[in-house]
C-alpha cells in the first residue's frame, strides 16, 4: 500500500471558520491528493460547542472524522450525534461514563484505516483521568486493526503535550496539538518516527484574541466586568497540519499548514 498523507485542521472556530472549512476542504482535499482529512471543531457553535447539523454538514464537506475537546458538551443537541456516529469522539480520558465513544477507525476504499484519538491535558484545566493510562488501554484497544492513528492532545500547557508526545513516540503516527488556537513553530518527526507538533492553530479569525473579538476580550481582562466574548471576523485563516507516513504507520514527514481564505 502507498505512502498515507492525512491533513488535521485546528479548532474550528464560529462561523467564519467553519465556513472557511466547509467552503475549501473539498478543493484543499483534491489539490493536495490527500487520504484523509480530520478536524477539531469544539469551537464551531458560535465560538462553544458543536452542533449535529454543524457535525453533518463537515462530514459531507470532506471531513473524515471530528474531535473535540473541552467544549464537547456545550451543546447538549451534540450527544445524539456522539452516540449514533463512528465519526466523532469524545476525549478518551473524560470519566467511563461520558457520552461518546473514546476512539474510532474510518477507512476510505483503496487506503489504509486511520484511528483517530483524543485526550485531555492536565495543566492549567479542569480535572480529567490520566491521559497516559487512558491513551495505553485505547492503543491496546485499537492495536490489531489499524497500523495509523491520529491523536489529537487537547492541552494548554506545550509542556503537557511534549511529554505525551514523546511517550507515544514509536507507538502512533501523529500526535498533533489543539486548544491554544495559536500554532506551534516545533513541527518535526520524533526519533520513534511519531510527527508532532505542540498546537496546529485554529481555523478562524486571526484578528482576534484566540478567536474572539479584541475588545471584548481586553475589556474584561482589564477591568474584571464580564461580557459575552463574540467571534471575531477578520484574516480568516485555515490551519493544521499534514502527515505523511508509510505503509506501517511510521510518520515521514510533518509540514504546517496555513491558508488565508476569503469567507462568503
Ligand atoms: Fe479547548
Ligand atoms: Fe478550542
Amino acid at each position: 500500500m502507498p505512502e498515507l498523507k492525512m491533513l488535521f485542521l485546528g479548532d474550528i472556530v464560529g462561523k467564519p471558520g467553519y465556513s472557511a472549512v466547509l467552503e475549501n476542504v473539498a478543493r484543499i482535499r483534491d489539490e493536495m491528493d490527500l487520504d484523509y482529512v480530520v478536524a477539531n471543531a469544539e469551537n464551531a457553535a458560535d465560538g462553544s460547542g458543536l452542533m449535529p447539523k454543524q457535525f453533518d454538514q463537515l462530514i459531507d464537506s470532506g471531513i473524515d472524522a471530528v474531535t473535540l475537546g473541552d467544549h464537547i458538551y456545550k451543546r447538549k443537541e451534540i450527544l445524539s450525534s456522539l452516540q449514533k456516529s463512528d465519526r466523532i469522539v469524545r476525549p478518551a480520558n473524560y470519566p467511563e461514563s461520558s457520552t461518546g465513544r473514546r476512539w474510532t477507525i474510518i477507512k476510505r476504499s483503496g487506503r489504509a484505516p486511520l484511528g483517530i484519538v483524543s485526550v485531555m491535558g492536565r495543566v492549567f484545566m479542569r480535572p480529567v483521568d490520566c491521559p497516559f493510562a487512558a491513551l495505553d488501554q485505547v492503543l491496546e484497544e485499537m492495536s490489531d486493526q489499524c497500523e495509523h492513528i491520529l491523536v489529537d492532545v487537547h492541552a494548554e500547557a506545550t509542556s503537557d503535550k511534549q511529554c505525551l508526545a514523546r511517550y507515544l513516540d514509536g507507538k502512533v503516527t501523529a500526535v498533533l496539538g489543539t486548544h491554544t488556537h495559536v500554532p506551534t513553530a516545533d513541527a518535526t518527526v520524533l526519533p520513534g518516527d511519531t510527527a508532532f507538533q505542540c498546537d496546529v492553530g485554529m481555523c478562524g479569525p486571526y484578528e482576534s484574541i484566540i478567536g474572539r473579538d479584541i475588545e471584548r476580550v481586553t475589556h474584561t481582562t482589564r477591568t474584571a466586568e464580564p461580557c459575552h466574548f463574540h467571534v471575531a471576523t477578520g484574516d480568516v485563516r485555515l490551519c493544521g497540519a499534514i502527515v505523511t507516513a508509510d505503509p506501517e504507520g511510521r510518520a515521514t514527514g510533518i509540514e504546517r499548514f496555513e491558508k488565508r481564505v476569503v469567507v462568503h
